[in-house]
């Protein structure tokens, strides 16, 4: 599929990766917690998550790294280096969300996995060692925060925090690792800089027919929990006057986040994904219902102000039906904004190797945000299909997979060469 080619003996240039072997292996990965609907299934944390984190060890450490796994279940695997320099960081996460695909977090560590097996291949020795990161629940589906083992190593979230956080079956953080066998005691490595490779998850790049999305930044979120407190009454005799019905309530939040982000600029986005509602039998007047609410915008200002908004429109049907509701903030991030000198240089390698590239904003949240706050960092953007992701019909094209990849080994190669860090 891909082949050697103009290889500049002196800087490495042009060196590509084996998409065929990165396509094997990913679709190996996604055996594990395979749906019949092609999909993925394997939320952080469990016994398939543990298996698919051992069967990628396994791959890493024939490539000669050396393993080692922090306090929140970070996976850091390093191919040594010739200097004694912090290492160059690639990877993405393992986890995927109840109905997840095969791309989303997979393709951000095995294409760092074949960046080192391509420098195996070559016999290259770089001055920095090279690191490939699994982190620890990126998805957030199953124990909030989201993105938590790269916010526990760039200290957005302390490590007890995160520990004690538990499933909706009660199950912690802390003893779901101690299951899988992925509770560790290692210090995560400093890094030189970061690049995270991912599928784009949205339309952009397919639509315009560009292989490479040099990613410049992600959308700021605000993340809530909304518990929203009636009275449960039976649905036959209780007058519409008498009701204090938690679900009515509920409908006109959903329809008020939706409406929210219409109103607001700078690609405002208002998703309300979960709904939990109490007693949930037919002929009950709901008396709770819990909801989530997940906005996102790329101004911290407009996210603010759409916070308030939020808020006001919860007070006033509070107010009108008789309700209590209750917001809890459950994440917070602003908008981030990558190391320039590494989109630059993403861009720069898209260049040399005749990839059609533009800059991009991600609407996801990514373990790159966080590792931004701590090392310089950047991500590479390849298109899926139909923009459609968090989705078990999930799909990208083998030949931008290893495009992205080819883009990944020649910018690292370049950050070797030329950082004097
Ligand atoms: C992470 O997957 C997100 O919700 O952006
Ligand atoms: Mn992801
Ligand atoms: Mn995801």
């Amino acid at each position: 599929m891909t082949s050697i080619v103009s290889i500049d003996p002196q800087t490495r240039e042009g060196l590509r990766c084996n998409g065929t072997r990165l396509w094997d292996s990913l679709m190996t990965l996604a055996r594990i917690g395979a749906t019949p609907a092609g999909g993925v299934r394997r939320l952080t944390l469990t016994e398939l998550d543990g298996e698919s984190r051992r069967l990628v060890i396994d791959w890493l450490r024939d490539c000669g790294c050396g393993i080692r796994i922090d306090a929140i279940g970070n996976i850091h695997a390093t191919r040594p280096g010739t200097e004694d320099l912090d290492p160059i960081g690639m990877g993405s996460h393992l986890d995927t969300q109840p109905n997840g695909g095969r791309f989303d977090g997979a393709y951000g560590v095995l294409a760092g996995l074949e960046v080192l097996r391509s420098l195996d291949d070559h016999g290259i020795r770089t001055r920095h060692p090279v690191n490939v990161t699994i982190w620890t629940n990126e998805e957030g589906s199953r124990f909030t925060p989201v993105m938590m083992g790269s916010g526990v190593y760039a200290g957005a979230f302390t490590l007890e925090h995160c520990l004690a956080q538990r499933d909706r079956e009660g199950r912690s953080v802390g003893d779901a690792l101690d299951a899988i066998g992925f509770a560790g005691r290692d210090a995560a490595p400093a890094l030189a800089a970061y690049f995270e490779p991912h599928i784009e998850q949205g339309p952009i790049l397919e639509a315009e027919g560009i292989t490479i999305g040099a990613v410049e930044g992600a959308l700021g979120q605000r993340w809530f929990d909304v518990l929203i407190t009636g009275q449960d009454a039976h649905a036959g005799p209780t007058p519409l006057a008498m009701r204090r019905d938690a679900l009515l309530g509920a409908a006109r939040i959903i329809a008020a986040v939706r409406r929210i982000a219409e109103e607001h600029p700078d690609e405002a986005r208002g998703t309300v994904g979960e709904l939990s509602v109490t007693p949930n039998s037919r002929n009950v007047i709901p008396g709770r219902v819990a909801l989530t609410v997940d906005f996102r915008n790329a101004r911290d200002e407009t996210l603010s102000r759409m916070v308030d908004a939020l808020r006001a429109e919860c007070a006033a049907i509070a107010a009108s039906d008789r309700l209590e509701i209750g917001l809890e903030e459950v994440v917070y991030f602003p908008p981030c904004h990558f190391d320039p000198a590494l989109v630059t240089l993403v861009e720069q390698a898209a260049a040399r190797l005749g990839h059609s590239h533009r800059r991009i904003t991600s609407g996801a949240g990514h373990d790159a945000v966080y590792v931004a706050r701590r090392h310089p960092a950047a991500m590479i953007f390849v298109p899926c299909e139909g923009g459609i992701s968090h989705n078990e019909i999930e799909n990208a094209q083998p030949e931008h997979l290893a495009a992205g990849t080819d883009v990944l080994l020649e910018a690292v190669l370049a950050f070797d060469r030329d950082a004097a860090r």
